[in-house]
């Protein structure tokens, strides 16, 4: 299979990265916005005239910066919207696959327990909202193979993200607040990455059409960002004490959804798949950093 992987220099995209020299057989193809920018409908097109053929398109490009968004509607909508339409049409043009990556931020976080696939979406951020839109395209453009991934609080030894921000802080304070009545599943990119990976050789995926759905995926298990900070410091023996907060105390640009914990029933039944708790994860990762 040739596969096509965008966003090759973000956190997914490297644990993608760090996986495939175990898939040699398929021919993967990793790009960033130097080689197919996002924010430019020209720059897709060309990459796409030159290089027309591929079996499987995996979406790990977004505009992810959930603050900024609130500022840069146009820039988020191009590259988590617009983007995603164009990369759709592309791939049924093709007849490719499309496996593409969305969020828990498609949710109000109004819901007490785990979100299903079929819950309802209702972003309440302007990152959220243009995610949701790429989601609509993909199901409108591809009614059949396509998957749609939704993913949430993403962290790994690459790039920045809450993990690498609590070890910071951790060594630099003995005391920091963290909010504490956001709840979330974390999802360790690298095994967002094996699960990608696996479900490419998955006969489901194989046939030769399958109707495209929506999926959730993250570690097992929930949290709150004060409790996944203790749990942070407790594995890299910092000594820093975590005081829980109110989302109120700490106001941000964008609002964040209070619970958006996943529930990951129909990715496992439907795939076969094993995944660790986010804890087994955390390790891993505090792992690899070292
Ligand atoms: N991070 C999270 O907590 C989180 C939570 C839920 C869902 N997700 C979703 O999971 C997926 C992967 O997220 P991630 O954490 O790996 O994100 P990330 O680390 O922020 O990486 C995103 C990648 O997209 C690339 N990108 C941004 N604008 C682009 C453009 N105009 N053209 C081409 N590439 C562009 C970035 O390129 P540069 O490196 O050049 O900036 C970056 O490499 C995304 O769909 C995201 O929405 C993430």
């Amino acid at each position: 299979m040739k596969i096509l992987v965008t966003g090759k220099n973000g956190q997914l995209g490297r644990s993608i990265q760090k996986l495939i020299s175990n898939y040699d057989h398929h021919k993967f193809t990793l790009v960033g916005r130097e080689e197919l920018d996002l924010s430019s409908s020209k720059s897709i097109s060309k990459y796409f005239d030159t290089n027309p053929h591929f079996d499987v398109i995996i979406n790990c490009a977004a505009y992810t910066a959930v603050d900024r968004a609130e500022e840069e509607e146009d820039l988020a909508d191009q590259i988590n919207h617009l983007a995603v339409k164009h990369l759709a049409e592309f791939a049924n043009s093709q007849n490719a696959k499309l496996i593409h990556i969305s969020t828990d931020y498609v949710f109000d976080g109004k819901n007490e327990s785990l979100y299903l696939e079929s819950d309802n979406p209702n972003p309440i951020n302007v990152y959220g909202k243009t995610k949701l839109l790429g989601e609509k395209a993909v199901l409108e453009i591809m009614s059949n193979n396509a998957m749609v991934i939704r993913a949430s609080w993403v962290f790994s030894e690459f790039g920045n993200n809450f993990v690498k921000t609590m070890l910071k802080l951790g060594s630099e304070k003995n005391e920091i607040n963290v909010v504490s009545d956001q709840l979330g599943s974390p999802t360790y990119a690298c095994d967002l990455a094996k699960a990608i990976l696996h479900i490419i050789l998955n006969d489901n995926f194989n046939k030769k059409s399958f109707p495209t759905e929506i999926f959730h995926f993250s570690n097992l298990g929930e949290t709150s960002w004060s409790d996944f900070a203790k749990e942070i410091f407790k594995l890299a023996n910092l000594n820093c004490t975590v005081t829980p907060i109110c989302t109120d105390q700490y106001p941000t640009p964008a609002i964040r959804p209070q619970n958006t914990t996943l529930s990951k029933e129909k990715i496992t039944s439907h795939f076969r798949l094993q995944i660790p708790s986010w804890q087994q994860s955390l390790k891993e990762c505090l792992n690899e950093m070292i």
